[in-house]
């Protein structure tokens, strides 16, 4: 892996300087992504803690890869890839120069418009702007940004863990331009992802399947159906998933699953999401209060050493 800037060339110039918003499990991973191909990064939360967790993040799993790598010299391969990530807590002075903005901050559509807003008098005329939600709609969150922002202003959707899963779903607004689209491809191969394209519905392609899937998995075993344990196992070893319903959610974070089931409550009805799917599972909103959010905070479903 080199650690050289290369970055990508679109016809409005090259995309070489890429700021993530967001140093939870989502944007650790999309800022190493983009090190480790090429790009200078800038990584930006609202506090050092939460930076210092995102680089905890990323140091872990470039010394995962190096020992397969680089078994020599793991360190300097951990190094020479987080030499290409700074960090602030400054979202104005993050967002100054750079070409592409991929935010993954907490799945709230204010909080989430609030940051773009505020980016949109920031940034570059040319950056362009991505969203990572999960489920909300990327027209509603572009709204907080100028006409001509929208143009440059799409969904690109990464998978957890990001520097495993191949996939990154490229969503469309119907303001995106096919400039914009075109350049968000190139990037998304230039980080070794395998592109797909969606309109911009509630959960695009994969979560629109599995949101509703593990949210069922949720209320069999509140009814006493089955255990967590047993559900893992039929899925694992019946239905070809490499982790069970339980594993999954712990993974994702529960208080990320919960965020998308009440984004689409709170739109129920639109998009083909019947309200059935999405009515409240007091099993996930008690564990979510109970701060038991899954691997991030030791505790779900399962404890996490
Ligand atoms: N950093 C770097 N590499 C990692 C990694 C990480 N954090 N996690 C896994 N890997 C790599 C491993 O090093 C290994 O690489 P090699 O094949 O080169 O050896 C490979 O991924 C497989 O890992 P393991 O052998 O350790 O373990 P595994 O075979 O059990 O795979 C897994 C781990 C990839 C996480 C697998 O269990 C899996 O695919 N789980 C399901 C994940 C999933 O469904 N994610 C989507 C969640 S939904 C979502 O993200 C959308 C949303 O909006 C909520
Ligand atoms: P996370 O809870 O691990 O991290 C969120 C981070 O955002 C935290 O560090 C928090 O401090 C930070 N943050 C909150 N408000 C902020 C702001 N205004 N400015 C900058 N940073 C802010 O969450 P995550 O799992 O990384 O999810 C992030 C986004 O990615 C969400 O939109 C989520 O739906 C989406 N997503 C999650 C997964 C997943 O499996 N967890 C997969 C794909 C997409």
């Amino acid at each position: 892996v080199s650690s050289g800037i290369r970055g990508v060339s679109s016809r409005s110039g090259k995309v070489e300087k890429l700021t993530v918003f967001g140093a939870g499990l989502m944007g650790a991973g999309i800022a190493q992504v983009g090190a480790q191909n090429g790009f200078k990064v800038i990584l930006s939360d609202v506090t050092d803690k939460a930076l210092q967790n995102g680089l905890n993040i990323i140091s872990k799993s470039l010394s995962r890869i190096g020992k397969k790598t680089q078994p020599d010299d793991v360190e300097g391969f951990t190094k020479g890839i987080m030499d290409n990530i700074s960090t602030t807590t400054d979202a104005g002075e993050a967002v100054e120069e750079a070409d592409l903005v991929v935010e993954a901050i907490i799945e709230s559509l204010k909080i989430k418009r609030d940051l773009f807003g505020y980016l949109d008098t920031k940034a570059k005329a040319g950056c362009i702007f991505a969203s990572n939600t999960s489920s909300l709609s990327i027209t509603e969150i572009a709204q907080s940004c100028s006409t001509e922002r929208q143009m440059r202003f799409a969904g690109l959707h990464f998978f957890n863990p990001v520097p495993a899963m191949k996939l990154v779903e490229i969503v469309r607004t119907t303001h995106t331009s096919d400039e914009t689209y075109e350049t968000l491809r190139s990037i998304t191969e230039q980080m070794g992802k395998s592109p797909v394209t969606c309109k911009d519905t509630p959960g695009f392609i994969v979560n629109r399947l599995l949101i509703p899937y593990l949210l069922d998995a949720i209320r069999m075993v509140e009814r006493g159906d089955a255990t967590p344990e047993d559900v893992d196992k039929a899925m694992e070893l019946g239905g070809g998933y490499p982790m069970g319903p339980f594993k999954l959610l712990d993974f994702v974070g529960l208080d990320t699953a919960s965020y998308i089931a009440q984004g689409w409550r709170e739109k129920s009805g639109s998009g083909g999401i019947s309200e059935e799917v999405v009515k409240p599972i007091p099993l996930l909103d008690r564990l979510v209060k109970e701060g038991k959010m899954g691997r991030k905070s030791g505790k779900g479903f399962y404890d996490v050493p």
